[in-house]
């Protein structure tokens, strides 16, 4: 058992929109003896937050020390901005250091970012690891950091409105990629909050680490099987030729900085093997799902519950 004390004053920087900042937010709130939970917000945001946390609106340049003012005597700085926004996390770095704030969750939430195939295929998950490469050198300046793949959210990749995982559940059809058979991990938006939630109830054991957390694997085909099941139809499955796409979509981002072919890119890195995306059998490193109380997630679930939502 350790005897550092207890994280307690919880901030998070992104709690804006739907996505997981929103939900780590409502799974902190759910342990009102534990935490007291601040949000930090740009001044432009149109997002609405929790009435019981405190949103401290800040200019959207997010000056250091007005930074520093709002993170001072907090224990814990989450971080959970959007990919397209990763590099102001230096920001939040130099500021939660000043400021003493004892641990910083970078905003990672997906593959295992310290992977080196990962990163050199994707400019995304090589911003991301450049994040925690900095973290590595800042920690003799006091803040500690963990790192929190989840896989990829299976609730919210299978919104047609976003079909992240190129199977539209209305129009009945699928992109895979390669053969389709690559099992990645997955966990939902509310159970990533959550283990995330307990990975920091968890404390000095998750300290300068990445400490992955997963609730099953899966491939695309065996989530158009199960959808197919469920809606009883049969879809129409293209797939797609990695050996054409990556290297297009690598000279896109080269030479023009396109976001869609970066996000092509993401794609690639979850659902063909060798980019870590399988946090078990591909894992570089152990997962932490032994510090976490979760119920398993069942897919069939998670499927038949977006066919209700979308289907
Ligand atoms: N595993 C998965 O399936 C999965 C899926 C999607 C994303 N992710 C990862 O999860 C993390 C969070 O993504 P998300 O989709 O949850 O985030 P998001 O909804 O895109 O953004 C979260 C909040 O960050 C704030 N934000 C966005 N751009 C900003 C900027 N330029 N400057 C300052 N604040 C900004 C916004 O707050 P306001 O609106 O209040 O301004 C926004 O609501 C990312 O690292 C992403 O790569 C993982």
């Amino acid at each position: 058992m350790s005897s550092a004390k207890p994280f307690n004053k919880v901030t998070v920087f992104g709690a804006g929109g739907t996505n997981i900042g929103h939900h780590l937010v409502k799974a902190l709130l759910s342990r009102p003896g534990i935490f007291t939970v601040s949000i930090i917000a740009r001044k432009s945001s149109k997002s609405t937050f929790a009435s019981e946390a405190k949103v401290h609106y800040i200019e959207d340049e997010l000056p250091h020390e007005r930074l520093v003012e709002v993170l001072r005597g907090q224990d814990v700085l989450v971080s959970a901005i959007g990919f397209g926004a990763i590099q102001l996390e230096t920001k939040l770095i130099d500021a939660a250091i000043e400021a003493k704030v004892r641990r910083f969750l970078p905003s990672e939430y997906g593959v295992n970012n310290t992977y080196q195939a990962a990163r050199d295929l994707c400019p995304v998950f090589d911003a991301k690891g450049a994040i925690v490469d900095l973290l590595k050198e800042k920690e003799l300046e006091g803040l500690t950091w963990t790192s929190i793949p989840t896989g990829l959210w299976l609730d919210w990749a299978l919104n047609p409105d976003i079909a992240f995982a190129n199977i539209n559940l209305r129009t009945h059809t699928a992109s895979v990629w390669a053969k389709g058979d690559h099992k990645l991990s997955w966990t939902t938006l509310p159970w990533a909050a959550e283990g995330i939630v307990q990975i920091i109830l968890a404390g000095e054991v998750s300290a300068n680490k990445v400490v992955p957390i997963r609730a099953f694997e899966a491939s695309q085909n065996e989530i158009i099987q199960i959808l197919e099941s469920v809606q009883k139809v049969k879809y129409r499955v293209t797939n797609i030729d990695p050996d054409s796409v990556i290297p297009e979509s690598q000279k896109i981002w080269r030479e023009e900085k396109k976001g869609p072919a970066a996000l092509t890119l993401v794609k690639a890195g979850f659902f063909l093997g060798g980019y870590g995306s399988n946090l078990v059998d591909e894992g570089i490193v152990p997962t932490g799902n032994e510090y976490l109380t979760l119920s398993p997630l069942s897919v069939q679930d998670i499927v038949r519950e977006a066919t209700r939502l979308w289907g």
